[in-house]
């Protein structure tokens, strides 16, 4: 018998199948066991019935673990209420492997906990929503821009000079010659734009920053476009067509994984032009300004509501536990480390709230956002918004200054609504040969190691752009997902190199 993958199994209603997976979990009742299998496409629950079944399949059924390794044929029958709508009636049950004491069990774990096993964490549900949703944004950014003409081109991640300011390298020794891993494609994307006129980058990037922060990974993949001819005002229409295009496709194409994340889709459905654009300057006002005081006193009591319902739900779940059945327990154990780990976070944001409050009040023109500056701005629109025009000190060399204020480098910002930070950064390149020659002077760099990228402003300069996204951060936001940890298989940050 032909074996199957349970996301295909609904056209096969009323025949027989053979799937091979993972057990997932196991109930046991009178007479019937009940499977959860997965298989990596999906989860499909398998009836074995003691009556119908042959003995030997009755006794594997009784004694499988978690995570065993099987494949079982039986019937497919329609079940409205099962994922999937359907539900399979087990004739046969073949152990392939036996899985002993699997370490990650249906009660509820920590994080570090899971991250020492991210090995094995990954097969869990969760994080099956997670990768799936990164390969969806993943494909939605290559199909955009290949039906746009654009070239996908692969940077150098050996590279010999900084991109983004030298303190965040990873040094390494190339023979005898320092070398670094790349903190960005840019400048290698900016010579394959002058080559052939819109092309994108899409790989590893890494930066050494020793920030411990939930945005923060020191391994992430970066989305570079760069475009010939282009400016600022084309450069952030690209960055709103490409964002609108990930939330769409989110929507259309990931509907059941973003369900089981809890995600709360309105917010990815107002993601529409246009976003709003706003001036450095004008977000520093947006930030000192009342409106953005009142939007924290309402945060905070906001959280405060929460903490008091979470507090009262905590004390009656204790008050049940004595007397409560063995499967309500182990709900009630879940239920505790989620409430727990919540009343953790709001406890932790109520007294960074008034840090939030004087930063924002007193935040001065000339200095760079911090995270909680970017989560406050983003709070006050219900789409990701623009920021452009930052002050030319807090930007990188080879940003264009603005021609009507010097003051002003032509780079951009892009925010993902409801406090998930940055996940866009870029602007229109400098162009000049003099201009730039001084700028790589100024930050002191390395003259002889970017002679090949002053070339381009010596042989048909011309005005360009271009952005980066970063995807781990996207992918955050696009599942609602706090911390950067869980969007990227193996995530390397401070202090974790495995596995
Ligand atoms: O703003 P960044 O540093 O910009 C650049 O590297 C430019 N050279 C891009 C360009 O214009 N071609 O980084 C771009 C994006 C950020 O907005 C953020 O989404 C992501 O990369 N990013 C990080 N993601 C995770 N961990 C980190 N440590 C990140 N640093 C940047
Ligand atoms: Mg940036």
């Amino acid at each position: 018998m032909k074996a199957v993958t349970i996301d295909t199994l609904a056209p096969h209603i009323g025949q027989r199948v053979t799937i091979r997976g993972w057990i997932h979990n196991r109930r046991a009742a009178k007479g019937l066991v009940f499977l959860v299998v997965r298989d990596g496409t999906g989860l499909v629950q398998c009836v074995v019935n003691q009556k119908d079944a042959e003995p030997d399949t009755w006794l594997t059924a009784e004694s499988l673990t978690q995570e065993s390794a099987v494949a079982i044929a039986g019937e497919v029958v329609a079940d409205a209420r099962q994922v999937g709508g359907v539900e399979m009636q087990v004739t046969r049950l073949e152990l392939i492997h036996k899985a002993v004491d699997y370490p990650i069990t249906p009660k509820a774990h920590g994080v570090e906990f899971l991250m020492e096993r991210r090995h094995l964490w990954l097969r869990s549900r969760h994080q099956w929503a997670i990768m799936r949703i990164r390969n969806r944004i993943i494909m939605s950014i290559h199909h955009f821009f290949q039906e746009q003409g654009f070239l996908q081109m692969d940077a150098p991640i050996l590279t010999e000079n900084a991109v983004e300011g030298t303190s965040t390298l990873f040094g390494i020794d190339y023979f005898g010659q320092p070398a670094y891993l790349t903190q960005s494609g840019q400048l290698h994307g900016e010579v394959m734009a002058m080559a052939f006129n819109k092309i994108y980058t899409f790989g590893p990037t890494f930066r050494a920053e020793k920030s411990k922060t939930r945005r923060h990974l020191t391994e992430f993949w970066m989305i570079e476009p760069e475009m010939a001819f282009y400016d600022l005002d084309m450069n952030m229409e690209l960055a709103e067509d490409l964002l609108c295009r990930i939330a769409q496709d989110a929507l259309k194409d990931s509907s059941v994984e973003l369900e089981v994340l809890g995600r709360k889709v309105s917010a990815l459905q107002s993601v529409r032009k246009p976003f709003v654009r706003i001036s450095y300057t004008d977000a520093v006002d947006l930030l000192n300004s009342d409106k953005t005081a009142d939007l924290l006193s309402t945060h905070e009591s906001t959280l405060r509501t929460e903490q008091i319902e979470l507090e009262k739900e905590r004390a009656h779940n204790s008050s049940v536990y004595g007397q409560a059945k063995k499967w309500k327990k182990r709900r009630l154990d879940a239920r505790a480390i989620e409430i727990n780990a919540r009343l953790d976070e709001i406890t932790e944001v109520l007294r960074n709230i008034p840090v939030w409050r004087s930063s924002a009040r007193s935040f001065e023109w000339g200095g760079d956002f911090g995270g909680s500056d970017e989560t406050l701005l983003s709070w006050h629109f219900d789409r990701p918004v623009i920021v452009h025009r930052y002050p030319a000190a807090v930007k990188a060399f080879y940003m264009k200054r603005d021609p009507e204020d010097d003051r002003l480098a032509l780079g951009m910002d892009v925010l993902a609504p409801e406090g998930f930070g940055e996940i866009i950064g870029g602007g229109q390149r400098a162009d000049d040969l003099a201009f730039l020659e001084a700028q790589i002077e100024k930050h002191q760099l390395p003259r002889e190691a970017f002679e090949w990228y002053l070339d381009l402003r010596r042989y048909g300069s011309v005005p360009h752009s271009g952005f980066g996204l970063g995807l781990e951060r996207t992918v955050s936001w696009i599942c609602g997902l706090d911390h950067v940890r869980e969007t990227i298989p193996f995530p390397r940050m401070l202090g974790r190199l495995s596995p």
